[in-house]
């Protein structure tokens, strides 16, 4: 059966945009799609540390020297990596926090970015990723409108993420974005509705 991972990383837990598009499209993807197993991992609700001395550590520790808190740091990562490995399908709700993607996704993807598990290097200065056959839909929340130039060249939300992803071999991402309704408030009904529309038909 194939395994949708739907990460959730809005810190705004109650009224997000991120998370009720990708709420729509997870649930628009199961009514579509016959006997996929959704799993859910909210970054908001149970936040992960940051990557911190415990994790750096194991690069430079061989496994029987390791400290308690360098074992519990390389045993969440684990954790991490096993599910995303086993995920066929990948859904991602991302909101826009000063210009990037916000810090509870990048813990995640700082814990999961270990090279011989999710990458590796094969020749100096050469990293391939290691993730292979797996499709990743993102859900974009931003307040400001950057699909446009000059605003373009202060998106580092959408190439971070893409770039992302390609580092571990997820090189099949689409974007679907919400933007602009901090600078258009009075469009934002619309601009929520046509990002939905978007996730109905993608998602179907
Ligand atoms: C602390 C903070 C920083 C933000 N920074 C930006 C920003 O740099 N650019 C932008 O376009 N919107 C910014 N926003 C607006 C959010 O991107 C917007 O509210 C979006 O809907 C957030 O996604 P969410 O609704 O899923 O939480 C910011 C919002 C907050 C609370």
């Amino acid at each position: 059966m194939p395994k949708l991972l739907h990460i959730q990383s809005s810190p705004n837990i109650e009224n997000s945009v991120s998370r009720s598009l990708s709420d729509q499209f997870v649930k628009r993807w199961a009514e579509h799609h016959h006997n996929v197993a959704v799993e859910v991992l909210d970054l908001a609700a149970e936040p992960l540390p940051h990557f911190g001395p415990a994790i750096l550590q194991a690069a430079v520790t061989p496994p029987e020297s390791m400290s308690d808190e360098t074992r519990a740091a390389v045993a969440l990562s684990d954790r991490l990596i096993r599910q995303l490995e086993d995920a066929d399908i990948l859904v991602i709700g991302s909101p826009m926090i000063n210009f990037t993607i916000c810090s509870q996704l990048k813990a995640w993807f700082d814990h999961v970015t270990i090279a011989g598990r999710t990458f590796e290097f094969s020749a100096p200065g050469v990293a391939r990723g290691l993730l292979f056959g797996k499709k990743a839909f993102v859900i974009e929340a931003r307040g400001g409108e950057y699909t446009d130039l000059p605003f373009s060249a202060f998106d580092f939300q959408e190439p971070l993420l893409k770039a992302l992803l390609m580092f571990l071999g997820i090189f099949d991402a689409s974007f679907i974005r919400a933007e602009g309704m901090r600078q258009r408030e009075e469009d934002t009904d619309s601009i929520i509705r046509n990002a939905q529309d978007v996730v109905s038909r993608v998602a179907a």
